[in-house]
């Protein structure tokens, strides 16, 4: 039997774990990216389990982990712990990695065979910050090494290609609208042709509302979640969202612009095509109205036929992760058939 082969999208606020089940469907585990350290004591144990609570016990500590460390630490008003920062491992978290193995066992589980195939997200080289993925990449890989998996790197852009843009054979432009950072790939025929990040995303549009507010970007980023309609903006606090939405998706599309009119070798689009949009920051209330309006004010280099969000926006990266490693699953498959089949005596 075929191993069953993993997608994992790793991402500065949700970890998401992507399997096909017997029946060929594609389940989604997503999990928030996150963990509490607390001292082990009676009590401090028989609180986490009057609570119901998840934890692990390390040495002489308790690690509590995803939503239920976020909700804890919101009760006992201590500060959560975050194994990435803008978009990639932080250095600050560096003794999470054994955590950070938990988190992603959480979300895939251990491999049933050893070296199964898992595609993990990363994310393209940044255009605006300074900081490679060699690290990241190989704490990742270490992760998935531990729990059986050999692990492959997948550009989150071309994850969101890969999982929204099939029947465009493909061809067109993915986003992803993350926490920490935006990520772009444009792509003809699978191919990407331009992909790289920016550091505006999320948690940017969170921290300048709370600057501009004066409130803190935990509560901006709350006020965000809660339902605003960036065409309808209803309070004071909305409109500055709105402002810096605005901004954010015109930077996006300003420098999509820029690259590929700077690219040295770039497909040419005979036809328009898709931009597909993903990612948590893709969920507020009338997000492709003002990304249509802002590509209309720019000269945009490529034909564009529709914007969209992708089906199930904070899972598609996961999704597409999953599809590349189905799709090496098949064509290896494919290769050890050819090669068990018996040759034709040319003699
Ligand atoms: N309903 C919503 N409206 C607006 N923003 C939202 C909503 N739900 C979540 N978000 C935002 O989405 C972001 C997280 O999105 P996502 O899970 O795609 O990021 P990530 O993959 O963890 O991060 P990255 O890819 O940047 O490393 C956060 O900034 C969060 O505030
Ligand atoms: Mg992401």
């Amino acid at each position: 039997m075929a191993k069953r082969v993993r997608g994992l999208d790793v991402g500065t606020m949700n970890l998401a774990g992507a399997v096909q089940d017997d029946k060929g469907n594609i389940k989604i585990k997503l999990m928030r990216h996150c963990f509490l350290d607390i001292d082990v004591n009676p009590f401090t144990k028989k609180m986490l389990l009057q609570q119901k609570v998840q934890y692990v016990e390390l040495g002489k500590k308790v690690y509590v982990l995803g939503e239920s460390a976020f909700e804890l630490a919101n009760i006992m008003n201590k500060v959560i712990r975050r194994p990435m920062k803008a978009g990639v491992m932080s250095p600050d978290e560096a003794d999470a990695a054994p955590i950070f193995g938990l988190l992603v066992e959480a979300v895939i589980g251990k491999a049933e065979e050893p070296n199964t195939p898992c595609y993990y997200s990363v994310p393209a080289n940044p255009i605006d910050a300074d900081f490679n993925i060699v690290y990241h990449s190989g704490i990742i890989a270490g992760a998935l090494k531990n729990l059986g998996y050999v692990g492959k790197e997948m550009n989150e852009g071309h994850a969101v290609v890969f999982s929204e843009l099939a029947e465009q054979d493909f061809t067109g432009i993915g986003i992803s609208f993350g926490g920490g950072m935006v990520n772009v790939c444009v792509a003809y025929k699978t191919i990407p042709a331009v992909a790289f990040s920016t550091s505006r995303s999320g948690d940017w549009i969170d921290k300048n509302v709370a600057n501009v507010l004066g409130i803190n970007q935990t509560r901006a980023a709350a006020i965000k979640e809660k339902g605003v309609d960036l065409k309808n903006p209803k309070t004071r606090e909305h409109e500055a969202i709105g402002i810096y939405y605005r901004n954010l998706i015109n930077y996006t599309i300003t420098n999509i612009k820029a690259k590929f009119e700077s690219a040295e070798s770039v497909p040419q689009f005979p036809d328009p095509v898709d931009i597909v949009c993903s990612g948590g920051t893709s969920l507020i209330g009338g997000f492709v109205d003002v990304f249509e309006e802002e590509l209309k004010k720019v000269d945009f280099p490529i034909p564009i036929n529709k914007v969209r969000l992708a089906e199930e926006p904070l899972n598609a990266t996961a999704k597409g992760c999953l599809l590349a490693a189905l799709n090496d699953a098949e064509m290896e498959q494919e290769q050890q058939e050819s090669e068990a089949k018996p040759k034709k005596n040319t003699k």
